[in-house]
């Protein structure tokens, strides 16, 4: 096999990620606080599945996108957080190639699906407001079906084919990743071999599934405020606006992230920053949807106050 020239021949078979760097006293405390974070998001996200699931008046569309997003959320931060709070109690920060690439598969997945439910659950709510007439032929059960299974199916083909790509390279020169996950950008840089073809390949792929879907997204909501802003009532205006606020909320913070993340220079100086926006919208995007949704979603607040009343009723009963 041939090696780049300038790197160390050792081959590498596993790699350590170097996280937050040496946070000393601040470690216990980063624990406790990711911690909650996962307790937080993987319980919010399964109280809004089991509210989708079983209130009769939640089983539309768009709470099957939501249900379907809670449910990825859910699955995203279990990808990444009990790693890392596993090296943050223990302080060994190594993980296996093959654990690496695990973890960079599923990542991808999760975050490729990501974008296409929001683009998806955007659709729906450009139905919904735009073209309201039409909106039970358009989106019913079986259409929200194929995107919600489109959304997957597509991600996992497209990061199978990335994974192939990626699978075929060795690792060596250097162990240490300065991330506190497996992501692509800091696990190739540690190829033995030109990665060329592969950065082209990846290139493409994201552009294909994070461009397109934030564009899909960005016409839909540029229809949805147009027809808003032509109701000329303004109950009217808040009515329509109420049932995509907590939806834009979401997509606010997913894209603003994204894109701060990928588009921000990446000098030495900036890199802490870059990790604390990866954060962001890894970490703090899953946790953040259960609580916009309970919060300002009407018919989600309604099922959650009817839920808790129906458990203490049942307390109350000896
Ligand atoms: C995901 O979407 C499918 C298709 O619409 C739906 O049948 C399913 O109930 C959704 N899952 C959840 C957890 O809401």
């Amino acid at each position: 096999m041939e090696k780049m020239e300038g790197k160390n021949q050792t081959l590498i078979t596993e790699f350590i990620l170097l996280g937050f760097g040496d946070v000393g006293d601040l470690q216990p405390l980063l624990f406790l606080l990711f911690l909650v974070i996962y307790i937080v998001t993987a319980s919010g996200n399964t109280l809004i599945i089991a509210l989708i699931v079983t209130d009769q008046h939640l089983q539309i569309p768009m709470y099957y996108l939501l249900g379907n997003l809670s449910c990825l959320e859910t699955c995203l931060s279990s990808v990444l957080l009990p790693r890392l709070l596993a090296s943050l109690l223990t302080g060994d920060r190594t993980i296996s190639v093959n654990g690496c690439m695990v973890q960079f598969y599923f990542f991808a997945i999760m975050s490729t699906t990501e974008s296409l439910l929001l683009t998806a659950m955007s659709y729906d709510r450009y139905l919904a407001i735009c073209n309201p007439l039409h909106y039970p032929v358009l989106m019913n059960g079986r259409v929200c079906c194929q995107l919600a299974a489109g959304s997957w199916l597509s991600s996992l083909t497209t990061c199978s084919v990335g994974m192939v790509l990626t699978i075929r390279h060795t690792f060596c020169d250097s162990k240490e990743m300065d991330h506190f996950f497996c992501d692509f950008a800091p696990l190739i840089k540690l190829a033995c071999e030109d990665t060329q073809i592969l950065q082209l390949a990846t290139f493409v792929i994201a552009t294909l599934w994070t461009f397109v879907p934030c564009i899909l997204t960005l016409t839909s909501y540029g229809f949805i405020i147009s027809t808003i802003l032509k109701i000329p009532s303004s109950i009217g205006r808040k009515k329509a606006f109420s049932t995509c606020s907590s939806h834009l909320i979401m997509l606010a913070v997913f894209y603003v992230t994204v894109i701060t993340v990928y588009v921000a220079p990446t000098g030495n100086s900036s890199k802490l920053l870059n990790k604390i926006f990866s954060v962001f919208y890894t970490v703090l995007t899953p946790l953040l949807n259960p609580i916009v949704y309970c919060l300002r979603n009407k018919e989600i607040n309604e099922s959650l106050k009817k839920a808790v009343r129906k458990l203490l009723d049942l307390r109350d009963k000896p």
